[in-house]
């Protein structure tokens, strides 16, 4: 069966008060958008189109950053859901299969009950999404009679006896493409609102003999986004989804509530994660590793059996290979660190690759950036690096080498080479004494003359 996935993004989302359109707002840092685009992704759409507003271009941007394929039209004037689904008709003209509607502010619908509306297409030409809501509100309500969908009603529009009804429309809607856009053709906006409304189709439908059904979810699926308010109660919902499946499938937290995911991090079984520690997008945590407390990762690896933190920050292009210790207080950025290396204290390592079994002392920097450009740094393997090492890149250690501490290295340094690159030291005896003496007097002098 081919689908297409058409999601309505166009409304101005007022009470957002915001610059960045509303359906851009992230929610575990991916905006709402790819949250719909993702659930419609997992009944592999052949053919996607976002119907947005203002802002269209930074929408497109969102869109095809997930799915390069995805097509975003313009709806000029939000005249209502029919009116934005028919912005698609051109795109979709072709489009032998069905299409299911989506809203980009409704990021929590599952895969699981997209793929029961499309078993409902089965025996109903229109299948709509409903839900059993707590609090009807302002939601349109589905007029039922046993399985079959008769109407559509928005609260605007409804009787009191039909405002009782408590089984709302999510607005999600799946039918033949062809079929959506006749009866989208046939609406009109003779209503409440003046508005053209997507749920109309049903009643067409049922006019025309067609027959038409609803499938229910439950109502946590259906919360949308329309303030901020909102938008953290989702954020918030989101973190504790992500939690509980990081804990099914066996990752252990010190402190679940602490810990913040994005949409895409993945944690292997029996890592333990501890307080306080949060996951930019795109990294992986393999299995059996602790992300100790305060840790900040984004973009990065983590291999089995390595030990990151406390307080330690994994910048995008850090890959630690097993068993790695990155400490407190340590940056990384584009770094390959190797087996068992070990970079424990006050460190930067950036454009730079380690070679298994090397440590790293406290203090040290990789220099990577000249105010130009960045340049790399080479360790090899088994190398010890002193305390307080400036690494001035590019630069390459070799194999069994060592620096010694306070070392400003500029030069490659050959394999099992000991490097120093520090001014001589020199003593001078009792000059210290003197050195005390001399400023003790020169303080008592001022303190004199300020009296
Ligand atoms: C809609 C439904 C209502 C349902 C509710 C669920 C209609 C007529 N009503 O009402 O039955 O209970 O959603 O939340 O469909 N949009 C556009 N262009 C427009 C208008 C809307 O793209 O011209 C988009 C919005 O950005 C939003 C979605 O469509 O993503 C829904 O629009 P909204 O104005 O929130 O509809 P409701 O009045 O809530
Ligand atoms: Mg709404």
């Amino acid at each position: 069966m081919n689908i297409a996935l058409i999601i309505l993004g166009a409304g101005k989302g007022t009470r957002m008060k915001s610059d960045l359109p509303k359906v851009l707002h992230p929610i575990a840092a991916a905006p709402m958008l790819i949250h719909a685009m993702r659930a419609g992704h997992s009944l592999t759409p052949d053919q996607t189109v976002i119907v947005a507003g203002h802002g269209a271009e930074a929408v497109t941007e969102a869109a095809q950053s997930y799915d390069e394929t995805a097509k975003v039209v313009v709806q000029t004037e939000q005249l209502g859901t029919a009116h934005a689904v028919a912005q698609a008709k051109d795109v979709l003209a072709d489009h032998a299969g069905d299409a299911i509607v989506l809203y980009g502010d409704t990021p929590f619908i599952s895969p699981e009950t997209l793929e029961r509306m499309i078993e409902a297409r089965k025996n109903a030409d229109v299948v709509v999404l409903g839900f059993s809501a707590a609090d009807a509100g302002r939601y349109g309500r589905l007029v039922m009679k046993e399985n079959s969908l008769e109407r559509i009603v928005e609260y605007k529009d409804a009787s009191e006896s039909e405002r009782a009804i408590d089984f709302c429309n999510s607005g999600v809607v799946a039918a033949k493409t062809s079929t959506l856009f006749d009866l989208i053709d046939a609406v009109g906006n003779d209503n409440a609102s003046s508005e053209y409304y997507l749920t109309d189709i049903v009643q067409i439908a049922r006019e025309k003999g067609l027959s038409a059904t609803a499938v229910a979810c439950d109502e946590s699926e259906t919360l949308g986004v329309n303030a901020r308010a909102e938008l953290a109660q989702a954020e918030d919902l989101f973190q504790i989804r992500m939690r509980r499946d990081a804990m099914e499938n066996g990752v252990t937290f010190l402190a679940p509530d602490s810990v913040y995911f994005s949409f895409d991090t993945i944690v292997g079984r029996d890592t333990v994660i501890e307080q306080n520690v949060v996951f930019a997008p795109g990294v992986t945590v393999e299995s059996g590793a602790r992300i100790r407390a305060f840790s900040h990762l984004e973009g990065c690896h983590v291999s089995r059996g390595a030990i990151v933190g406390p307080y330690a920050r994994l910048r995008p292009g850090t890959e630690l290979a097993e068993n790695v210790r990155i400490g407190n207080f340590v940056e990384t950025k584009n770094a390959i660190i190797d087996n068992g290396a070990k970079v424990n204290h006050l460190s930067y390592i950036g454009d730079a690759h380690l070679g298994a079994a090397t440590n790293v002392g406290a203090g040290t920097v990789t220099c990577n950036y000249d105010g130009v450009m960045k340049h790399h740094t080479e360790i090899g393997e088994r190398v010890f690096i002193g305390s307080d090492t400036m690494l001035v890149a590019p630069v390459r250690i070799g194999n069994d080498a060592m620096t010694a501490s306070g070392s400003v290295i500029t030069k490659d340094v050959p394999d099992g080479a000991l490097a120093l690159g520090r001014a001589e030291q020199t003593n001078k005896p009792g000059l210290a004494v003197k050195l005390f003496e001399m400023l003790k007097l020169k303080k008592k002098k001022r303190n004199e003359e300020s009296n």
